[in-house]
């Protein structure tokens, strides 16, 4: 079982476009993972406790949990629209998660894993948590990303983090996987030797904060919003569930022959996942073999820059995708970054990445394939005779980059999977340029050489179509209603091989699936 979470997103704000990325990232290699015949389990969802969610529906006059369930309703109204269909939806106020952090938190407490302690100090707003002298600046101060910083003394109930931070180092040293891609590696575990050993701060006190879970045993005290998030991706897997809260079998997902993934943006691996989080499931009684593997992610810039609020810089996906359409928008956010490493958004890159790889050259390869079977062979594909050099180079092509892509998705790397298939549709158009079946159609000596070069294209276009189904999934209709082949839907990697289109075949008539964009606008 390919079992595959991401971060739940923040309820305090409109979904953006590094959201966005991040579920359909998830969505492709879930439908990728499928497409090699392997069950898979999709998990994601919405994080909606926390100080910052509080003070936002304060601020807006409006109860936190109106307020949640209105901007809840946006993610979920995003993903339908670009096509990220999940198999598990995580909201952190679901009572079932709430009863699953509170017997997670009894059975820490049982195994003498929490203590309640005074603690005075500076304390960030915006990040929610005590600060030390490590996170002050070279000049001493505490930098502008922690927002605005208070003095507070409190009584707060602590988990014994420092107990298990030996043991994660060598966790990590010894598991060639634990963080993928392995420079993020480096950089837990370099924070780890910085920062070795201070206990997390699990709660917060209801007079500050009521918007959160209660612990079970102190009612004065709400979980802080990170360990309470943190246990979603065991929550909503059906770890402590019953038959009755309509949940997965935990088993069949987690304690599995394949580890869980996490997909995690960069921001949030050091401390909440690579530290807070492995700990806890440590505690829990996690072995190592099952513990989650961290897939990170980077970032989308605009201009080199953060995209955030106060630079007014924010790119809304649900005006790209109106704009450009849904299969330029998820074609662009697999195409345009190498996962593990930032990029710049940037819609005249959109157009033209769009325009040249699927308009064009895809586009190009799919009229000459359909067109001209319609209109030199009465829409009928015929394998035709003897194979030339040309041919043979041709499926050898189509061999390679299947392979290639094959192997770049499995590493998670969508970007070089889409150039390994942009390879062999070039290497197509070449084909159809050297052939020039318009030529050999006007000989009647050449129609069975026609009809050979006729059914190249096609078988191409056939496979292409289900490699660029975890991808563009309503393409994929589309090619397969146009081929009249709507079993390519159903295809398994495994099941290609040439020959996908049967001798005699009839196609349907053609349509453009990849239309161009004209967009002279700049954004
Ligand atoms: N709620 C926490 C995660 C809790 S997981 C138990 C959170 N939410 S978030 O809304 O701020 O971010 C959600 C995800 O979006 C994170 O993985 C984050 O890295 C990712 N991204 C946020 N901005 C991004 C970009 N500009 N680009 C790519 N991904 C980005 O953190």
């Amino acid at each position: 079982m390919f079992f595959l979470t991401t971060a739940i997103d923040y309820t305090n704000g409109s979904p953006h476009i590094g959201h966005a990325y991040e579920k359909i990232l998830a969505d492709v290699l879930t439908r990728y993972r499928r497409l090699r015949g392997d069950e898979a389990y999709f998990l994601t969802g919405v994080d909606q406790h926390g100080q910052k969610v509080q003070q936002t529906a304060e601020k807006e006059g409006v109860d936190p949990a109106s307020f949640v369930a209105e901007i809840t309703q946006r993610f979920t109204a995003l993903w339908e629209t670009l096509g990220v269909e999940f198999d598990g939806w995580a909201e952190t106020t679901d009572d079932r998660h709430k009863k699953c952090v509170q017997a997670i938190l009894s059975n820490l407490k049982a195994a003498d894993q929490l203590y309640k302690k005074s603690h005075s100090g500076h304390y960030s707003v915006r990040q929610e948590q005590f600060l030390s002298d490590r996170d002050r600046d070279e000049s001493g101060n505490f930098g502008p990303e922690w927002g605005e910083v208070v003095i507070i003394e409190e009584e707060n109930w602590y988990f014994k983090l420092s107990e298990h931070t030996a043991w994660l180092k060598s966790y990590l040293e010894q598991t060639q996987d634990a963080v993928i891609p392995a420079f993020r590696k480096s950089e837990l575990l370099n924070a780890l030797e910085r920062n070795p050993g201070t206990d997390l701060c699990i709660s917060r006190p209801k007079a500050r904060l009521h918007w959160g879970i209660e612990l079970p045993f102190d009612s004065d005290f709400v979980t802080y919003v990170w360990f309470d998030a943190l246990i979603n991706y065991v929550s909503f897997a059906g770890y402590h569930a019953e038959a009755a809260d309509h949940l997965p079998n935990f088993q069949n997902l987690w304690t599995s022959d394949e580890r869980p993934v996490h997909l995690i943006g960069k921001d949030i691996l050091v401390p909440a996942h690579g530290i807070y989080w492995l700990c806890m499931l440590h505690a829990m009684g996690f072995p190592d073999a099952e513990m989650p593997r961290l897939l990170v992610h980077g970032w989308w810039n605009i201009r080199g820059e953060k995209m955030s609020k106060s630079l007014g810089n924010i790119v809304d996906p649900k005006e790209l995708a109106e704009k450009f359409g849904v299969n330029a928008l998820r074609y662009y956010l697999m195409r345009d970054i190498v996962t593990g490493k930032d990029a710049d958004f940037d819609p005249s890159r959109l157009v033209m990445l769009y325009n040249t790889e699927l308009a064009n050259e895809l586009g190009n390869l799919c009229n000459r394939a359909l067109n001209m079977t319609q209109r030199f062979t009465a829409g009928i594909l015929h394998r035709g005779g003897m194979t030339s050099d040309d041919d043979l180079a041709l499926q050898s092509s189509l061999i390679t980059s299947t392979a290639d892509y094959r192997a770049a998705m499995d590493e998670f790397n969508v970007a070089a999977a889409l150039e390994a298939i942009s390879r062999h549709v070039v290497h197509c158009n070449g084909y159809a340029e050297r052939m020039k079946p318009w030529e050999l159609n006007k000989d009647p000596q050449k129609h069975e050489r026609l009809a050979t070069v006729l059914y190249h294209l096609a078988e191409s276009v056939a496979h292409c179509t289900v490699l660029l189904g975890p991808i563009l999934p309503t393409a994929v209709g589309s090619l397969a209603a146009q081929l009249k082949l709507p079993h390519l839907a159903q295809l398994h990697l495994h099941d290609l091989h040439w020959g996908l289109i049967a001798d005699a075949h009839e196609i349907d008539k053609p349509a453009p699936v990849f239309p161009r964009i004209i967009d002279a606008e700049p954004a």
